[in-house]
């Protein structure tokens, strides 16, 4: 009786079950109504009375072992079971769940595109601080003492005598790089430039421009109509055509402004070109030879072209953007249409 107890009790430790039907086997072996301890307990009858207690508590221990063995078992089972069902609803052919991405705010590709353009003709790319003194904002850049751009209501003041503003456009960082370099010169300035203005739907407190120069020996007003044809080409596509009307900057002589033909109506009139087929899209000139001076560089020897253009208004024309405050109030709704720029 005593070897038979081990061996079960030996049998019940070893025991293990997956499915539900070596679960079933154990439990007819072990628990069901004629199992194995029950024919042992029957057999009680014919042990000696001395070792019945023993026995007794043996078998005891037998019943118990099988039982908690059973409880464990099923646990096993139905881990399995649940496992199992799991698998069964992952669909491994399925795409991956998306993981949301950001997108380039439209500004920065427009500025990107713009980099990209002019650093194929040999432009490098040069920054300017945003907190510019009067010097670099307006005495360098040819601005007479009393020019309405200086005023208050143009320009934001950080203080006063001596006067530090925020620039107002990027050709402060022109004269920065022509008082640090040497010609050839050959670069554009990407940045952010403050006016005090009235927050519409045509014009903010802060929008961003990108500014042009070429300074060497020889640079003539025909390279500035090459240079800006090519990019207008690039920028908006092989039958842009361009033309240039006579304006006035104090930092170039002579200046103009470029047009470029209306690609959202083909120049038939549209209200972007307010029917007239053409749409402004930057200024420029020939670099006043006074500004060359400011700047320590012999206008006698060097001649350059400059150009300025505003990022938000290029665009608004491209992307077809009627209102300047989408660009900076981060509504997502809005900047989700740019998300593969
Ligand atoms: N600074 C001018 C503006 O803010 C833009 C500009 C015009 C820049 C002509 C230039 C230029 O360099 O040659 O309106």
């Amino acid at each position: 009786m005593k070897e038979k107890i081990d061996a079960l009790l030996g049998e019940i430790k070893a025991a293990q079950a997956e499915t539900e039907e070596q679960l079933e086997a154990y439990r007819l072996r072990f628990i069901g109504t004629k199992n194995v301890v029950k024919d042992l307990m029957q057999g009680m009858r014919d042990v000696a009375p001395d070792l019945r207690k023993e026995m007794g508590q043996s078998l005891n221990t037998l019943k118990n072992a099988a039982q908690d063995k059973f409880q464990e078992l099923v646990g096993d089972v139905n881990r399995q079971k649940s496992a199992d069902e799991s698998h069964d609803h992952v669909d491994l052919t399925l795409p991956a769940a998306g993981t949301p991405l950001g997108g380039v705010h439209p500004i920065q590709a427009m500025e990107d595109q713009i980099i990209q353009i002019f650093s194929r003709m040999g432009f490098n790319v040069s920054d300017g601080p945003e907190i510019e003194d009067d010097w670099h904002n307006f005495t360098a850049l040819n601005f007479p003492p009393n020019h309405p751009a200086r005023e208050m209501q143009d320009t934001f003041f950080i203080e006063r005598n001596p006067d530090m503003v925020l620039r107002t456009h990027t050709s402060n960082t022109q004269i920065r790089v022509m008082e640090g370099q040497k010609p050839p010169i050959r670069t554009i300035c990407p940045g952010r430039v403050y006016r005090n203005e009235t927050i519409t739907a045509r014009s903010h407190c802060f929008f961003h421009q990108v500014e042009g120069l070429y300074v060497d020996k020889g640079v003539s007003f025909k390279d500035l109509k090459d240079t800006l044809y090519h990019f207008a080409r690039e920028m908006y596509g092989k039958n842009t055509k361009v033309r240039f009307r006579p304006s006035y900057f104090p930092f170039t002589e002579p200046s103009a402004e470029m047009d470029i033909s209306c690609f959202i109506c083909d120049q038939k009139g549209c209200n972007v070109c307010k029917y007239t087929g053409w749409v402004e899209i930057l200024g420029s000139g020939m670099v006043d030879p006074n500004v060359l001076e400011a700047c320590g560089i012999d206008p006698d020897v060097y001649s350059g072209f400059a150009f300025g253009m505003g990022i938000e208004r290029q665009a608004m024309l491209k992307y077809q953007v009627n209102d300047l405050r989408l660009f900076s109030e981060n509504d997502v709704r809005f900047l989700k249409q740019f998300q593969s720029l």
